[in-house]
């Protein structure tokens, strides 16, 4: 579904991607670790090209990304959800209009396909009632999972989430992630998951990669990735579990 083949991405001096390659396969959870500011957001951006790459190649559904005009892209982007870190509702729509928004914005749906897909999503997060309600009657968690909603309304065959439970409470943050693996079997997507929360990554990953100074460091499930004999990776998974600690006192 998606291949990434030699990547390279600066900003001036600093090198952020120098060489990054992988594969994933549609169906399969992919999660990419690295701590902060080791080029994952700039990753995700590249693959759709919200950011453009100096270099490398991605294939994305048997379309080659950095050869398509501006209409094939957004083409391409009709099929790919995407949830960004701190992506936020809008705060002047209710939670039925903010679903509605990629619908109408992308899609030629009919207001009575909108009003179906719209509680389709909403009964799949389990948030029906909330169908009228305003953002800031919504719990953090309940926003969450109407965003969540909102990036998947359409169906798309391939999910990038960034950091989707950062903030969140540990529970919260379970819940989310269990509710991104229900979803991902139920609407059989392909997903790239960016992510720092060991927890979400366990529910979530078929596989994994750990980015460390613009390479890819460590591939494999997470299993392998948390017992592998290699002083980044335990230090990266020692701090992990130091945080998620103190977070839950
Ligand atoms: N538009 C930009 N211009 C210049 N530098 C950037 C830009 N976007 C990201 N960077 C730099 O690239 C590096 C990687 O950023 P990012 O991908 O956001 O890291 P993270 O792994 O935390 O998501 C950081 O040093 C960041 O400052
Ligand atoms: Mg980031």
């Amino acid at each position: 579904m998606v291949e990434v083949k030699n990547l390279k991405k600066s900003f001036g001096n600093l090198v952020v991607l120098d060489d990054v390659s992988f594969n994933v396969q549609t169906a399969e959870n992919f999660v990419v670790f690295g701590r902060s500011g080791t080029g994952k957001s700039v990753l995700l951006k590249c693959l759709v090209r919200l950011m453009d790459p100096d270099k490398g190649e991605v294939v994305i559904d048997n379309k080659n990304v950095l050869q398509l005009s501006l209409s094939e892209l957004n083409e391409l982007r009709k099929n790919i959800g995407f949830l960004f870190q701190g992506a936020a509702l809008y705060d002047s729509m209710t939670v039925r209009e903010n679903l509605e928004f990629p619908l109408i914005r992308h899609f030629n749906f009919t207001p009575l396909e909108r009003e179906k897909k719209v509680k389709e999503v909403l009964e799949r997060v389990s948030l029906e009632l909330a169908i009228d309600k305003m953002p800031s009657e919504l719990s953090g968690g309940m926003k969450k999972r109407i965003g969540l909603a909102r990036s998947v309304i359409s169906q798309p065959k391939l999910m990038l989430y960034d950091e989707p439970t950062t903030g969140l409470d540990p529970i919260t943050s379970k819940e989310i992630s269990e509710l991104i693996i229900e979803l991902q079997k139920s609407l059989n997507m392909t997903s790239i998951v960016v992510t720092h929360d060991l927890l979400c990554a366990k529910i979530i990953a078929d596989r994994a990669i750990f980015l460390h100074d613009g390479k890819i460091h460590g591939e494999g499930t997470i299993e392998q990735l948390t017992t592998a004999d290699d002083d980044l990776l335990k230090n990266f998974f020692t701090d992990q579990h130091i945080d998620s600690n103190n977070r839950s006192k």
